[in-house]
C-alpha cells in the first residue's frame, strides 16, 4: 500500500475520485480513504496546512495502516529563479527552514535526534515520479530541496533567507515534516509539488488563482505514479 498525504482538500480530491473500493475511517481526527488508484492499494488523506497536522497525519497512516513508501503532493510556492507557476519540483531533499537552533551553534534546520538539517526522499520513488512526469507533465519539473515551515512565504526576507540558506526550489508547510515521521519509522518517502505562485509579494494573489489548477497536476501525476509503480 501506498501513502498519500495532501494538505487541502483540493490537493487529495482528484486522487479519491478515482479511488475504486473506498472505505473511509477516522483516526486522529483525520479522514483515512483507503483503496485502490490505477489498481494499487492506497491509503489517502487530507492533513490540513502547517507541520504538526502533517506529523500526526503521517505518523498515524503508518502506524495503522503500514504504507510501504509514503508521498506528499500538492502545490508549493516557487523560489528557484528558474521555477514558475504551472511548473513542478521533485524534493531530492527536505528541509525545515523554521528549525531554528542557531543561537546554539547549530546550523540552522538542524533536526536534533535525526542530527542532520536535510531528508532524503527515497531514490526508486524519486526516479519513478520523473520517469511519470517525462512522459506526462504538461510543463518543466524541477528537481532540488523543498523548504518546509509553518509560515505562507510571500516575499520579504522570509523568502530571501530560504533561498539563501537551503538553495531551496519550492517552499511549502509539509513536506519537510512528513520526511521527518517517515525518517524516524524508516518508511522512505517524496514530495511532489506543482507550483501555485511564486513566493513572492504576489503569492497571496497567485496561489487563490492557481492553487486549483496546480492541485489537478500534481493529483493527475501521482495517479500515472501509481499505475506505473503497479506494474513495475
Ligand atoms: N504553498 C503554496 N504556496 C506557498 C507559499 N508561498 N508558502 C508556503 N506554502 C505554500
Amino acid at each position: 500500500m501506498i501513502g498519500l498525504i495532501g494538505a487541502m482538500e483540493m490537493e487529495i480530491s482528484g486522487l479519491v475520485a478515482c479511488m475504486e473500493q473506498t472505505q473511509t475511517e477516522s483516526v486522529s481526527g483525520i479522514l483515512f480513504y483507503i483503496g485502490t488508484i490505477e489498481g494499487m492499494p492506497c491509503v489517502v488523506a487530507k492533513c490540513g496546512a502547517g507541520k504538526v497536522n502533517a506529523a500526526i497525519c503521517a505518523e498515524a497512516m503508518i502506524l495503522k495502516y503500514a504504507p510501504e513508501a509514503v508521498i506528499n503532493l500538492g502545490v508549493a510556492g516557487g523560489v528557484g529563479a528558474e521555477v514558475k507557476i504551472g511548473d513542478a519540483v521533485i524534493a531530492d531533499a527536505v528541509v525545515q527552514h523554521d528549525l531554528d537552533t542557531t543561537a546554539l551553534g547549530e546550523e540552522r534546520g538542524f533536526i536534533s535526534g535525526l542530527d542532520t538539517v536535510y531528508l532524503k526522499p527515497d531514490s526508486l520513488l524519486n526516479r519513478a515520479l520523473q520517469e511519470a512526469a517525462e512522459t506526462v507533465y504538461p510543463a518543466r519539473v524541477h528537481v532540488g530541496v523543498i523548504a518546509t515551515g509553518d509560515q505562507f512565504i510571500a516575499g520579504g526576507d522570509a523568502l530571501h533567507a530560504i533561498a539563501q540558506a537551503f538553495h531551496a526550489q519550492a517552499c511549502e508547510m509539509e513536506g519537510g515534516s512528513i520526511g521527518h515521521v517517515c525518517a524516524m519509522n524508516q518508511v522512505p518517502f517524496a514530495v511532489f509539488r506543482a507550483i501555485s505562485d511564486q513566493a513572492d509579494h504576489h503569492a497571496d494573489l497567485d496561489f487563490p488563482q492557481f492553487a486549483r489548477e496546480a492541485s489537478a497536476r500534481s493529483s493527475r501525476l501521482i495517479c500515472t505514479f501509481l499505475k506505473n509503480w503497479k506494474n513495475a
